[in-house]
């Protein structure tokens, strides 16, 4: 007999007990279900609503089924279609009838918002905890390349050198906004709805306060219809997963550059390299394409989640039994990712040698050259120009500026002098640019501070 069976004449279609339940993945939901119902019993025996006696039977009857879930010993299923219903068969088969007053002043509406928000609130704290080592490996890299300098690209061609240094500290600030999203998200999830009922509050004196302050919950979700009808908690985070995966995905993506023979900038360590079955030669950064790849799946969950609640009379609508498996997956799909990351980015090796040979073959440092020449008077669009000449002239001679002779400089410009070959050098060239943020040493050990000093306080 189901739990709402009364106004039923039949059983239901094997088909529609399949089709409709979610035990199969809302089984997760069990440990925060059976909290959530602990701190509902405790209130009903506080508010006088059930007797004493049944609320401590209650209580230690749903630890036995808490134990019984974890050891896997407890038969979920189907015919009981959701994780409350599982629980609530479970408690009543192991206290007999009285099981059944848990369920007072409570609607599945109400307590699955619950069961969401307390799951999300753990989620968010391992994730935080997650980014904070993926930006301490981060930074540790940018310490140990402050001298290491590369070419920055713009258009994916080379434009300025700049520190590896900086270029790691600019992923971890991204990090840094996806931590403080999460944390601003945090005290919306930290909201109580139990209470609300199906939908219009409960007759029962109950104290949503009290549950809500038992349970760690910042205060109670205010309108009942919206405290069973909202899911933008879990829209918001799956927008910041979202974000947290693009991060990742264009750090994936470099690193699958930089690891190729073109580049041959890094080489990821062999404990997190991958071969080929056919190609003995081949060393991959499977890692690092995987969480590029999984990029889309994350996205998917937020465009679902959006497209499942658009349109939604309020309140509750079975639809929104669709807002567990993408939060789920996200979770755990960030998880994994971030887990990976911050050891891959540690372990990996900087080809410092190559990253400046780099530099020394391009003309990455024609900016300054121009901007040399601005210091000598010349107007910057002019300099523009006679640096573009002298660009032109070293392509058609197969040289860099670096290797121009100082007459063959001042066949462009007379303001030239003996100075200028100091001033193109990659160090000069990066240490130049000492303004705040810039990537000269000095700046970029700023932004290391900034950085440790906050993650020193979380
Ligand atoms: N399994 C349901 C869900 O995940 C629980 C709430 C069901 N409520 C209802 N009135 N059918 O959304």
């Amino acid at each position: 007999m189901k739990l709402w069976g009364g106004r039923f004449t039949k059983p239901t279609n094997e088909l529609v007990d399949e089709y409709t339940a979610s035990i199969f993945f809302d089984k997760k939901l069990a440990k925060y279900d059976i909290q959530g119902s602990l701190a509902h019993v405790a209130m009903l025996k506080e508010c006088e609503i059930i007797p004493a006696e049944d609320a401590d039977l209650i209580a230690e009857g749903l630890k036995k089924v808490a134990a019984k879930i974890e050891s896997g010993v407890a038969e979920l299923s189907a015919e009981n279609e959701d994780i409350h219903m599982n629980v609530e068969k479970l408690l009543i088969e192991e206290i007999g009838p009285v099981g059944g007053k848990l369920h007072t002043g409570r609607s599945r509406n109400d307590q699955v918002a619950l069961d969401m928000r307390l799951y999300l609130r753990e989620a968010l704290v391992d994730l935080m905890d997650l980014l904070v080592k993926l930006q301490e490996s981060l930074t540790n890299q940018a310490k140990q390349n402050l001298d290491t300098v590369m070419p920055g690209y713009t258009h994916l061609q080379r434009a300025q050198p700049v520190l590896f240094g900086h270029h790691m500290m600019a992923y971890a600030f991204m990090f840094q906004r996806d931590i403080e999203r999460l944390i601003d998200s945090y005290k919306r999830v930290n909201k109580s709805p139990l209470g609300a009922g199906a939908l219009a509050g409960t007759t029962f004196p109950i104290d949503r306060m009290y549950v809500a302050e038992r349970l760690g919950f910042d205060g109670i979700c205010e309108n009942s219809l919206d405290a069973v009808s909202d899911r933008d908690f879990v829209v918001e985070f799956l927008a910041n997963a979202s974000l947290v995966s693009t991060h990742l995905s264009r750090l994936c993506e470099e690193i699958v550059q930089w690891s190729s023979a073109e580049f041959n900038f890094i080489e990821l360590d062999d404990a997190f390299s991958t071969g080929s079955s056919m190609m003995p030669q081949k060393k991959n950064p499977d890692v690092a394409e995987l969480v590029r790849g999984k990029t889309g799946r994350v996205y998917g969950h937020l465009i679902g989640m959006l497209t499942t609640l658009k349109g939604l009379p309020l309140a509750y609508n079975k639809d929104m039994q669709e807002d567990k498996e993408g939060m789920f997956d996200t979770v755990e799909t960030l998880k994994g990712a971030l887990a990976l990351f911050a050891p891959m980015m540690e372990t990996m090796e900087v080809k410092k040698e190559s990253m400046y040979n780099a530099v020394r073959q391009d003309f990455s440092n024609a900016t300054d050259l121009a901007d040399y020449l601005v210091e000598k008077g010349m107007p910057f669009r002019e300099s523009h120009a006679v640096v573009g000449q002298a660009v032109l002239y070293c392509i058609n001679h197969n040289k860099y500026l670096l290797d121009m002779s100082l007459e063959e400089f001042q066949t462009f410009s007379n303001l030239v002098e003996e100075d200028i070959f100091a001033k193109l050098t990659p160090e000069t060239v990066v240490n130049a640019r000492n303004v705040a943020g810039g990537t000269a040493k000095n700046r970029v050990e700023e932004q290391i501070d900034t950085i440790t000093n906050l993650l020193n306080d979380s």
